[in-house]
């Protein structure tokens, strides 16, 4: 045989293996796959990645199983797919697991592969985006799986406050197989396609007779609306796959660089009217912290975070003059805005993430304090305002906070206060900042006399006016310098943009630790 014929033996036999590899687990399981309405990872991978940026990596990996006859049954790629590409230009690296192949279970070599792609993430300082669609562990390669998972969690572990790790389910995922989501920053779920649960609903009807649907159990709103385990749901594998797009857009590469500034035709000096006419006259009466957001931040977009759980915190993303920021916000139109457990959690993990990544976070007071209850005080509310307390206290990013009304007790405290360090305080001039609200603070004050003239309301009305016109308001604070600014609500986002910019260079450290002791 001539050389060059030989050469193109060798060609068409590298043809011939990526064609079987693109194949995954045949026309079949495909055909199956899509009539469950689910795109197969690597149109997973089009869809969310720039046209023609994608290079995938050990496309030919095959398992090493020989058990269960296995080794008659080795499909290129091993149920996962993996690589690099890029998103609106910046660099990624991924693994979409092939649902097609072994139902895209992980075995020793499946996890090997995704272990690979994220060292190559840390090596290089850029964000892994996991795409999971499995029936967890390899059954037939029993320990061996086992190990790859936790292989994983450690390199999730190592990873995190590193690079930013995004998990889309978008499938089964079931066992420890969840532990790895639940390790990176935000997990992304499409409604009635995908679960999370660590035991299922047979073993949960074995072992306590009780009845569950998949969807009650470990669907997308379970875990958005109630657990919490979720960042986001979708309504699709399309709005999912554009979600991670818009949210990375957010994002720094890496915890060593800042996110890039996105330029925006929305006037820097822009003043917004209708926040002056937003907060209702009434201290009683709710309004929606979102449409103050959005009136502030650039071209009214704000990408919320866990949106469904613990409505009474608002968490997300916003730009202001270009700049990425975290929104840490009480939401007076859920539990009149009180701080409990759920939401303190829900904000400390969110401030720690912006912290991580050189994020400023922007918080937004209007707190009447905490939940009252056994429910909240038997669930921990003292270990999970800690968190809260915790988060803010040890995040050295810009922080700039503004009381909109309430601001009272411990809530005024933990809210980014000035004694939490943050770096610019202001206040509108409907900040009402006390250790408590005037009615309550007149039950304790005159409990006495009170009680004697119960005939008699007048006594009482009088001192909750007296009350509320000494104290609240946010003077007493900014004669003591705890406010730096009182400012009118329409100059918000001057004001904001301002202050981001005056704080660019700012350099705080902690003090040296192996690491802190957050009370978890
Ligand atoms: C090997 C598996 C598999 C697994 C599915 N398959 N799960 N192969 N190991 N874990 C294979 C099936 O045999 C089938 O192969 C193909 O994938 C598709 O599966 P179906 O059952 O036909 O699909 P569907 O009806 O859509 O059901 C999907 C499913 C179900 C709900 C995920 O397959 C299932 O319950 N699988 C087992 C889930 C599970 O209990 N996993 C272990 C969790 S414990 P063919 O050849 O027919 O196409 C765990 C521990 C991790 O993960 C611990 C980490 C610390």
């Amino acid at each position: 045989m001539m050389a060059n014929e030989r050469h193109k033996d060798k060609l068409e036999e590298l043809r011939r293996r990526r064609e079987a590899a693109m194949q995954g687990g045949g026309q079949g399981r495909i055909d199956r796959h899509h009539q469950s309405g689910k795109l197969t990872a690597r149109e997973r991978i089009d869809v969310l990645l720039d046209p023609g940026s994608f290079t995938e990596l050990d496309a030919f990996v095959t398992h090493q199983c020989h058990d269960f006859d296995m080794d008659q049954q080795r499909i290129p790629g091993d149920g996962v797919v993996i690589g690099y590409g890029t998103i609106d230009g910046r660099q990624i690296y991924i693994f979409a697991q092939d649902f097609t192949v072994f139902g895209g279970s992980l075995s020793g070599a499946h996890a090997a592969k995704i272990c690979k792609v994220m060292d190559l993430a840390m090596k290089m300082g850029a964000p892994i985006i996991g795409l999971s669609d499995s029936g967890g562990a390899r059954i037939q390669e029993g320990v061996v799986s086992l190990a790859g998972y936790a292989d994983l969690f450690l390199r999730n572990t190592l990873a995190s406050g590193v690079i930013p790790q995004i998990a889309a389910i978008m499938g089964p995922c079931a066992g420890g197989a969840v532990y790895s989501p639940a390790l990176m920053d935000f997990v992304l779920m499409v409604r009635h396609t995908s679960h999370m649960f660590v035991t299922g609903p047979d073993v949960i009807k074995t072992v306590l007779h009780e009845e569950v649907s998949f969807e009650d159990l470990g669907g997308a709103m379970t875990h958005n609306a109630t657990s919490g385990v979720a960042h986001f749901a979708v309504d699709s594998e399309q709005e999912c796959l554009a979600s991670i797009r818009e949210l990375l857009s957010y994002l720094p590469q890496n915890n060593v660089e800042d996110p890039s500034l996105r330029e925006s035709s929305d006037d820097p000096e822009r003043q917004e009217d209708a926040l002056n006419a937003l907060i209702p006259d009434s201290p009683n009466r709710p309004y929606d912290m979102k449409e103050l957001i959005r009136m502030v931040v650039d071209d009214g977009e704000f990408l919320e975070v866990q949106e469904h759980f613990a409505r009474n915190m608002v968490v997300g993303f916003g730009r202001l003059g270009g700049q990425s920021v975290g929104f840490v916000a009480n939401q007076p139109i859920a539990l009149a805005g009180c701080l409990d457990a759920n939401s303190s959690v829900k904000a400390a993990r969110f401030i720690r993430f912006c912290d991580a990544f050189n994020i400023p976070i922007i918080t937004l007071t209007d707190v009447p304090g905490y939940l009252p209850g056994t429910a909240q005080e038997h669930g921990g509310i003292i270990k999970h305002g800690a968190k809260l307390l915790y988060a803010y206290g040890e995040a050295t990013v810009p922080k700039i906070t503004i009381i909109v009304r309430k601001a009272y007790g411990g809530a005024y405290c933990v809210m980014g206060s000035k004694h939490m360090r943050a770096d610019i305080n202001f206040a509108y001039p409907t900040a009402e900042i006390a250790v408590m609200g005037p009615e309550g603070a007149v039950n304790i004050l005159h409990k006495r006399k009170i009680a004697e003239e119960v005939d008699d309301a007048s006594f009482r009305t009088e001192k909750v006016a007296e009350f509320r016109d000494k104290f609240a308001n946010p003077y007493i604070a900014a004669e003591r310098g705890y406010i730096d600014e009182v400012i009118e609500p329409k100059e918000t986002r001057p004001k904001l943009i301002k202050a981001l910019r005056s704080l660019r260079t700012k350099r705080v450290t902690n003090p040296p630790k192996k690491h802190g002791n957050i009370p978890l």
